[in-house]
């Protein structure tokens, strides 16, 4: 079922969401949720999608994209479901691009982030899921994962000067490559 999306400022998006426990995985009530997770991301058109969004305050994200002539440049990303997800940076590089989320709509903004990580962690059913990634698919789960402990992405800027509603940034390099999340 889709979901209302809360749109920052709302006090649950800064809210540092709970652990989901050894008991709830397997169950209908995840279940539920990560359904409710694809639905509203899929309207809404995004990339990804955390649990803190919809006003469940519990570690699960959600996020994946088949390659879109929409975003040429993106490169596809596996249809994934995170429990308590964890990220691990392999080093200091950082990488510089531009964002959007669903609870900052009609807005993006340029925001460094680690190259090259690897995340952990669990299936709804409780198997163990781990990856090493990098570039945009880096990106995307950093900025979900950003959202279980109450941050949006503007918080993770340098440059304000590169922040903007997107009908005003069209003609913006490499702005229109990037798709909410
Ligand atoms: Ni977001």
């Amino acid at each position: 079922m889709e979901r209302p999306v809360l749109r920052m400022g709302h006090p649950e998006l800064r809210r540092v969401a709970e652990p989901v426990t050894a008991s709830e995985l397997g169950t209908a009530h995840i279940a539920s949720l990560v359904e409710d997770l694809w639905d509203t991301m899929e309207a809404r058109g995004g990339v990804g999608l955390a649990a803190t969004q919809i006003g469940e305050p519990r570690r699960v994200v959600v996020f994946g994209m088949e390659w879109s002539a929409r975003y040429p440049d993106a490169p596809a990303i596996p249809r994934t479901v995170l429990v308590n997800p964890v990220i691990e940076p392999f080093d200091d590089e950082m990488e510089e691009a531009w964002e959007g989320c669903l609870s900052v709509p009609g807005m993006r903004g340029v925001v460094p982030r680690h190259r090259r990580i690897r995340y952990r962690g669990l299936t709804p059913e409780g198997a163990p899921l781990s990856r090493d990634v990098e570039g945009f698919h880096a990106r995307v789960v950093q900025h979900e994962c950003d959202h279980l402990d109450g941050i949006l992405y503007p918080m993770r800027m340098t440059d304000m000067s590169r922040f903007g509603f997107e009908e005003e940034l069209a003609g913006v390099l490499g702005m229109q490559d990037c798709p909410p999340d």
